[in-house]
C-alpha cells in the first residue's frame, strides 16, 4: 500500500490513489460526515454551469465531482493522472471523457473552456503554482476557475478542536472503513501544511488570475476559491 509523503510525489500521489480508488467515494461519505455532499452542491452553485459550455474537472478522480456539471448540461472533461481513480469512474459513468493527465502539464489546448474546477485535488499536486498556470491558459479569456480545497477553520477554538479531531480521529477511522489508511495519515498531514485562504489567493493572482475570491464552508473546513481569467 501506497502513502504518499508531504513531498508530494507524482508517482507516489496517482499510486496512492489507485489503492485507494475502489473505496474512495464511501470512505469520503463518512470521514466528512455527509458534509462532503453539501460542499459538492456550493461547488456546483459557484460554477454555474451551463448547457454546452465546456468544463474541465481537474484531478476529478472518480468523477464524483464532475456529476453537477454534468447534469446542468455542461460539456465535461474528467481529467485525473490515477489510472485507478480513472477506471473505477469509467465503470460508473461510461458515457464520460475521462482523460489521463498530469495537473502540471495539462493535455488541452489554450482558451479550451468555459470553466476549469478541482476539488480536493490542488493540496495534492506537487507544484501548485505550476497548475494554477496551466488551469489558466487552458481557460477561454472571460472563463472562471472554481477550486474547492479543505483550509483553515477562522474560530480559533473550533480551529483547535478540529486539529485535533483531524490529527487524532482521522486514522483510527479511516483504519474501520479504507483499504489504505495510511493514506488519511498523508490527509491529515497535508491538510495542516496548505496555505490558509488569503495565502492560496495571493497564489491565484500570481497565477493571473483576476476578481479572485473566497467562501468558507463548514466555518472555514473548506474554502472555494474562485477568479476570471
Ligand atoms: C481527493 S481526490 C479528489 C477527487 C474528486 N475531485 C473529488 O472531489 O472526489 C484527489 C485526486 O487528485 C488527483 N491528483 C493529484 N495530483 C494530481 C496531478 N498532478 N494531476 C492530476 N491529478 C492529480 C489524484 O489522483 C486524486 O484522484
Amino acid at each position: 500500500m501506497t502513502r504518499a509523503s508531504l513531498d508530494k510525489q507524482p508517482h507516489e500521489v496517482a499510486s496512492m490513489f489507485d489503492d485507494v480508488a475502489a473505496n474512495y467515494d464511501l470512505t469520503n461519505d463518512v470521514l466528512s460526515l455527509g458534509q462532503a455532499r453539501l460542499w459538492r452542491k456550493e461547488v456546483a452553485k459557484a460554477v454555474d454551469a451551463r448547457p454546452a459550455q465546456k468544463i474541465l474537472d481537474l484531478a476529478a478522480g472518480t468523477a464524483t465531482s464532475s456529476q453537477p456539471f454534468a447534469r446542468a448540461g455542461a460539456y465535461v472533461v474528467p481529467c485525473d493522472f490515477s489510472i485507478g481513480m480513472l477506471q473505477v469512474g469509467k465503470k460508473r459513468h461510461p458515457w464520460m471523457p475521462f482523460t489521463a493527465g498530469d495537473a502540471t502539464k495539462l493535455p488541452f489546448k489554450d482558451d479550451t473552456f468555459d470553466a476549469v474546477t478541482i476539488s480536493f485535488g490542488l493540496r495534492n499536486v506537487q507544484d501548485t503554482d505550476s497548475a494554477l498556470r496551466e488551469m489558466y491558459r487552458v481557460t477561454k479569456p472571460g472563463g472562471r476557475v472554481v477550486i474547492c480545497e479543505f483550509s483553515q477553520p477562522t474560530w480559533t477554538p473550533f480551529r483547535t478542536v478540529y486539529t485535533e479531531y483531524l490529527m487524532r480521529a482521522l486514522p483510527p477511522v479511516a483504519r474501520a472503513v479504507s483499504s489504505n489508511p495510511d493514506a488519511y495519515v498523508y490527509l491529515a498531514e497535508s491538510i495542516r501544511s496548505w496555505p490558509d485562504q488569503p495565502a492560496l489567493a495571493a497564489r491565484l493572482q500570481k497565477a493571473g488570475w483576476s476578481n479572485v475570491a473566497w467562501r468558507n464552508l463548514t466555518g472555514g473546513v473548506v474554502a472555494l476559491h474562485r477568479g476570471t481569467k
